[in-house]
């Protein structure tokens, strides 16, 4: 399936608040249909630091906002471990709408579809835009296609500084969620971390004079 896209929904000027504001109209593509709500970016236009995820899971789908259930809790705890306050930072996903599957009454996460992927691609383009980070942080595999194209693989590059095409600086790292599910748990939060680390030393890097990231 191919789907027209969010561009028609996105705002060309404003900020955050007209931007979040456009984003419950969007119909960029299906998945809106079965959702109960759109989940949108939230953190300062200051951020140096923006984070980006897949989509919003079961808990982000309830409450409305990104990032508060189970890999949301291990992405605080990760984030505090690498002494970067949460609120200081950007964060937000590459598809705005939760995909799921019903098996019985549980909704199982389904990884977005390439279609539906570059349908949302619109609205994080333009955050990007409007909080020009320093750095972004890119969380697994669906963000990394999206904003480091097919060939990227997070396994083999992860911590390590990369660009986005249009030259912002960039560092991929696993999505918390496989940390959740991993078998090796304290080395896969430990290696998180050690990425979360160096992307505030990379963010701190940075000259654009945006207000730092915070100490947890
Ligand atoms: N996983 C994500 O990628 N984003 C969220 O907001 C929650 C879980
Ligand atoms: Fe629009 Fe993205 Fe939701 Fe699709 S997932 S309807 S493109 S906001």
């Amino acid at each position: 399936m191919k789907f027209a896209g969010a561009d028609e929904w996105v705002p060309a000027r404003g900020g955050l608040p007209k931007l979040r504001a456009a984003l419950p109209d969007c119909r960029g593509c299906d998945l809106w249909e079965n959702a109960i709500q759109v989940v949108p970016g939230e953190g300062p236009r200051q951020a140096s630091m923006m984070l980006v995820g897949e989509q919003p899971g079961d808990v982000e789908d309830k409450e409305g906002r990104v990032f508060v259930g189970p890999a949301g809790r291990l992405l605080d705890k990760a984030l505090g471990a690498a002494g970067i306050d949460r609120d200081s930072v950007y964060l937000t996903n590459t598809v705005k709408h939760f995909r799921f599957e019903e098996r019985g009454k549980r909704r199982i996460h389904k990884t977005p579809a390439v279609s539906q992927i570059v349908a949302c691609t619109p609205w994080l383009s333009r955050e990007l835009e409007i909080v020009k980070p320093d750095l972004v942080v890119v969380l697994g595999s669906v963000a990394a296609r999206a904003l480091l194209g097919t060939g990227f693989k997070v396994t083999e590059r992860r911590g390590q500084p990369v660009e986005l095409p249009d030259g912002t600086a960039a560092m991929a790292t696993v999505h918390p969620s496989a940390v959740v599910r991993s078998e090796e748990y304290r080395r896969d939060f430990g290696l998180l971390v050690d990425d979360l680390r160096s992307a505030r030393s990379l963010a701190a890097a940075g000259h654009s004079g945006k207000s730092k990231v915070k100490p947890a």
